[in-house]
């Protein structure tokens, strides 16, 4: 649902779970329009996450949306997946209801220059995958920084360990190639000052979105925002316990969420699940609700050990422009209170409307 001064934007995912809900934030959100989704394969592979995109729009009742699918594979690597994390379909224990969208019949690096072109300067770019298709649009439309209002990715580790390699984060370790060309186009264009300081975009890597935390409780809030009946979960549940919600979207997200927070307990993080995609989406729309530091981002790819790692020149050793706003602090209780205050009343809206 937009209105007015809602702000067009087109997001490339790899929807998995919290692509999902970031998805979801976007078209909860007043201040938004979601003018495209781009499918690019990374949670799980390129086809399932074009199947996850449409039938979330369905769930979410979202009108014509274009979705389109991206590259099979990265630009130099072999894809690999992440079904442990995400579950077998991407959503966890989530199913998705059934519908009779399509694809766009072009190609997700395609459509991303066609919302530029159809909305020059205005348009805010979100990618919550690997950057293969960023890239591949930035080279078919060389003018596509000067086209973007904004341009938030999820994506990195800066001063913080990797959550795939000990240094390498996944969206950036699934194609690396991809993201070191992203940063050198966008800073090129900024040492050409064909973009201003604040179309450099805006990196929320580990280091920040590991701040977001989400656990049962805050769940349960996003619940009540929504009137739904539901039942907090816990860990004591027995694995794979399906939510009880009488709202389809609550019940969609609380099974999406169980088996991330499955995933993180098994890795010794607690029953939580780090919302690093929602984020990047808030980001998108109000860069004002983290702290960056604007420098110069490279990304490590011939390090036997290293590749995949981003690296931020603080100390300006390279003598090069800065090409991104690096996320460094952010309030989580900040994030979370938008977060419900927009997705619950919009859940509660599909029910009762
Ligand atoms: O490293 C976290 C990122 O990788 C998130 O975008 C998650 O969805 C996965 O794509
Ligand atoms: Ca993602």
């Amino acid at each position: 649902m937009a209105h007015h001064e809602a702000l067009p934007v087109f997001a490339d995912v790899d929807t998995g779970v919290d692509d999902a809900m970031a998805l979801v934030y976007l078209i909860a959100s007043s201040d938004a329009e979601l003018v495209g989704v781009a499918s690019t394969g990374g949670n799980v592979d390129v086809d399932q996450v074009c199947r996850n995109n449409l039938g979330l729009l369905e769930l979410c009742r979202a009108g014509d949306i274009p979705v389109s699918r991206g590259a099979e594979q990265p630009l130099a690597d072999t894809m690999r997946t992440a079904e442990d994390t995400h579950g077998p379909a991407g959503l966890g224990y989530a199913e998705l209801p059934a519908h009779d969208r399509k694809l766009t019949s072009y190609d997700s690096a395609e459509a991303w220059v066609r919302a530029a072109h159809a909305h020059p300067g205005e348009l805010i770019g979100l990618v919550t995958g690997p950057l293969t298709n960023l890239a591949l649009a930035a080279r078919a439309e060389p003018e596509l920084p000067s086209l973007l209002r904004r341009l938030a990715i999820m994506g990195g580790s800066f001063d913080y360990r990797g959550n795939t390699t000990p240094v390498s984060e996944w969206n950036i370790s699934v194609d690396p190639e991809a993201a070191a060309e992203v940063f050198a186009v966008w800073g090129r264009a900024a040492e050409s000052k064909a973009i201003e300081p604040h179309q450099l975009p805006t990196v929320c890597g580990l280091n920040l979105t590991e701040n977001i935390a989400l656990t049962p409780a805050i769940l349960s809030r996003l619940a009540n925002a929504a009137e739904a009946s539901s039942v907090a979960m816990s860990v004591l549940d027995a694995r794979g316990t399906r939510s009880v919600a009488d709202n389809p979207l609550i019940r969609a997200l609380e099974d999406a969420m169980r088996f991330y927070f499955e995933f993180h307990f098994d890795q010794g993080e607690g029953y939580l699940a780090h919302l690093h995609d929602p984020l990047a989406a808030a980001v998108a729309l109000d860069p004002g609700i983290v702290a960056t530091r604007a420098t110069t981002v490279d990304v490590e790819l011939t390090g036997t050990l290293t590749r995949g790692m981003t690296i931020a020149d603080w100390s300006r050793r390279w003598g090069r422009e800065p090409n991104a706003h690096i996320g460094v602090d952010v309030d989580p209780a900040a994030f979370f209170d938008r977060f419900i205050e927009r997705v619950g009343p919009f859940a509660r809206r599909l029910v009762h409307s």
